[in-house]
């Protein structure tokens, strides 16, 4: 059995959707802000779990948001409730669709594992619809700890009930890649924007340009 597991902000979803819709509003400040949100965002989510603490992907997003627009006062804070209100439903990347469908026409098992909290992952999947496509959607939050602790990849075996070398797992973050691989997936990497590699130890099996060249 083939299982296809996505990461979900960043690889189905553009992290970045958000302040694409109100870049006119928000001004010459508008990248910067988001990725200070972003890197933030990931930020606390490492931060809490070495901690041995936890708060759901939502409340990060928010906090780390404020954190981002107290950094790049250009942008109007009353933007607030709208760049929430886009994240929340964040757009999917263009190929996402096509390749899910493409690879359940297969007969492959599909899913998604993310730090996302149950709510917001609902949320995005619902706004991209691609539903239909997936066979789960899989949430950190059942153990209260993030990405890269290996216990949350094991959710994917779990669930599935497959060994670690049955999961093709996909993702654009490469550190997240990096933990696939020491888990024992099939990892792939999407490289959209052309990053340099990192963890040389811990390879990816391919290099992918896109969604697309999954398929
Ligand atoms: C996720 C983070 C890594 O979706 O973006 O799990």
């Amino acid at each position: 059995m083939a299982v296809f597991v996505f990461d979900a902000y960043g690889t189905l979803f553009d992290v970045h959707a958000a302040i694409a819709r109100f870049r006119s509003e928000a001004g010459p400040g508008a990248d910067r802000m988001s990725e200070i949100w972003r890197a933030k965002q990931l930020e606390y989510s490492w931060t809490l779990t070495l901690l041995g603490r936890y708060a759901d992907f939502w409340t990060l997003t928010e906090r780390a948001l404020d954190y981002a627009l107290a950094r790049v006062p250009s942008v109007d804070k009353a933007l607030r409730p709208k760049l929430l209100d886009a994240y929340f439903k964040l757009d999917a990347f263009p190929d996402a669709r096509a390749a899910l469908r493409a690879l359940k026409d297969k007969g492959h098992k599909t899913g998604v594992l993310s730090n996302g909290s149950p709510a917001m992952l609902n949320g995005a999947v619902d706004a991209a619809g691609i539903r239909g496509d997936l066979d789960h959607v899989l949430s950190v939050d059942v153990l209260k700890m993030f990405k890269p602790r290996p216990e949350v990849y094991m959710l994917v075996t779990d669930h599935f009930k497959c060994k670690a070398n049955d999961v093709t797992f996909v993702s654009s973050n490469r550190w997240d890649v990096a933990a696939g691989i020491a888990v024992g997936f099939t990892s792939f990497w999407i490289n959209r924007s052309k990053m340099p590699n990192e963890y040389a130890d811990l390879a990816p099996k391919k290099t992918l340009n896109n969604l697309t060249d999954l398929i």
